[in-house]
């Protein structure tokens, strides 16, 4: 194992991804950020300095922290903000193995630019690069707004909503790996700029590892005349269908293969990236990047792709659904769910009206009747450590008191599909299906508890609930939320407490607690 080390800063620009000039977030001037390549067992480094005028955190998402559970760069959860003008050291071994990304989690400013990619290799991997696919690829798709994203969440949390509602923005593009277009017609100072470009080689196989890093958004994702072989979700290796398009929602991750045997060095393809509309809004809309065939012997041209979807695209209305709603999908390496389950906890996540700490009243996303607060500068893992309950008017939380088998069952009683996303773990889904399901019913239901598909970001349609299973091995406070970042920012998150009394015995560092210190305890800050 290496250690891996990076000095990070996150600073403000103005910038134009899609044409269309605003203030952007980002690390180290990228948009993306910069990606982190790594193997099973290394530890990571990452010196975070924040210039921007207000505090910051970034999340490991997908890795399970597991003995260091205060570096999960949850602000309010698992730290206090990196203040401004401060750094912060984010230090912890990665003993999993698979596709990760990592971003920002202080208010949605992830939206503004505060994302990258975390990679890691494997020999463990029933994936292997020389054996299974020859290169790798990486593809962010994303939707993207042009309002600031504290414009926004200040709008959806004021009495009158943004732009007369509780419906986030609709993108105003989307992005792939940073590059989309907006319509430029009646803009100023907006200019069109070029696809993303992806150079493969010619007769190869070429895994892609997609990521959904945006905030509201299921995106359906298709490469013309390529079919897309699905190798892994999230960070699950998995046996998939051979499909001409796939979809992914917010926080989550699909490797998929294709090849590139029936092409010469030139050849160019158009990838889409286009709205699930149905689920999360009205309106379809379309991003594209370059696929194209190089090899080093052959200069290639700069032409644009003349190429035609795959006939056979889903309807424009498809529906949002992960991969494991409507095809098989089977983990490659066999787990089965534990049965033996000593806690069971019911999260019922449910739209209303709900009053601020400020005693204005808005309407929110909530779990179990209550809409997250934020006591930003009492992280809830320093609350348990202090051997304090969480407060439930200000946060909705389970907890499993022992090592074991644990259960979750999400009951997504909103008008509104959601992903689902458990900080920590990946969880077993043993089971899903529509209407209600009461802890009382559960043991009626018919649960597939062998090798069940594992995944930390789950999609529950309106209406709809899951049962997932995960073995409560690591003591900690951990983040459940749904990953649109717009309801999350509007307090759709819950907390899920294992092992307290293990919590108590943490240590953490001193530039951790250093966060913490000359701050008030009882300031509420961005979810
Ligand atoms: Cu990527 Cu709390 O999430």
């Amino acid at each position: 194992p290496t250690t891996r080390e990076y000095y990070w800063t996150i600073d403000t620009y103005s910038g134009a991804p899609d044409g269309f000039v605003r203030q952007v977030y980002a690390i180290n001037g990228q948009i993306p950020g910069p990606t982190i390549e790594a193997n099973q067992g290394d530890r990571i480094v990452v010196h975070v300095t924040n210039l921007l005028p207000d505090g910051q955190s970034i999340h490991w998402h997908g890795i399970d922290q597991n003995g260091t559970q205060w570096m999960d760069g949850v602000a309010g959860f698992t730290q206090c903000p990196i203040p401004s003008g401060g750094t912060f050291t984010y230090n912890f071994t990665i003993n999993q193995f698979g596709t990760f990304w990592y971003h920002s989690h202080y208010g949605n400013t992830l939206a503004d630019g505060l994302y990258g990619a975390l990679i890691v290799h494997s020999v463990n991997d029933p994936l292997q690069r020389g054996r299974d696919y020859d290169e790798e690829r990486l593809l962010l798709v994303q939707d993207w707004v042009h309002d600031m994203s504290e414009v926004v969440v200040n709008a959806l949390k004021s009495p009158q909503g943004y732009k007369g509602g509780i419906l986030p923005p609709e993108g105003d593009s989307i992005l792939l790996n940073g590059a989309g277009v907006t319509n430029c017609s009646d803009t100023p100072g907006c200019t069109t700029p070029s696809p993303a470009e992806i150079h493969v080689p010619v007769g190869k196989s070429i895994r892609f590892r997609l990521i959904n890093v945006g905030s509201y958004d299921f995106l359906r994702v298709s490469m013309d005349e390529h079919k897309l072989e699905i190798v892994e979700l999230d960070d699950c290796p998995i046996y998939g269908p051979t499909i001409v398009e796939t979809g992914v929602n917010p926080g989550q991750r699909t490797s998929f293969i294709i090849n590139t045997k029936h092409g010469k060095a030139g050849d160019a393809f158009w990838i889409r990236a286009s709205r699930g509309i149905g689920c999360t809004g009205e309106h379809p809309y379309i991003g594209k990047a370059i696929l194209r065939y190089v090899n080093h012997q052959t200069k290639h041209t700069n032409s644009l792709p003349r190429t035609s979807p795959w006939p056979g695209l889903a309807a424009p209305n498809a529906t949002c659904h992960d991969l494991d709603e409507n095809h098989i999908v089977t983990p490659r390496v066999a787990v089965d769910a534990p049965t033996d389950i000593l806690t069971t906890v019911e999260l019922h996540s449910q739209l209303g009206k709900f009053v601020d700490v400020t005693g204005a009243a808005f309407t929110g996303f909530g779990w179990n009747g209550t809409t997250f607060q934020n006591q930003i500068n009492y992280p809830l893992l320093q609350q348990i450590e202090n051997g304090l309950t969480l407060n439930s008017s200000l946060v909705a939380a389970g907890t499993f008191p022992h090592v074991g088998g644990g259960e979750i069952i999400i009951n997504n009683l909103d008008p509104f599909d959601h992903p689902y996303h458990a900080h920590g773990r990946a969880f077993s889904i043993v089971g899903r299906g529509s209407g209600m399901l009461s802890e009382s019913e559960s043991p009626g239901i018919t649960l597939n508890l062998t090798n069940p598909l594992r995944r930390d970001t789950i999609h529950i349609p309106a209406k709809s609930w899951a049962v997932l299973r995960l073995v409560t091995d690591d003591p900690g406070v951990w983040a459940l939320h749904c990953h649109l970042g717009w309801h999350l920012s509007v307090g759709k998150m819950a907390a899920l407490v294992i092992q307290p009394d293990a919590v108590r015995n943490f240590q953490q560092p001193a530039d951790w607690l250093g966060l913490c210190a000359g701050t008030d305890p009882e300031a509420f800050g961005p979810v």
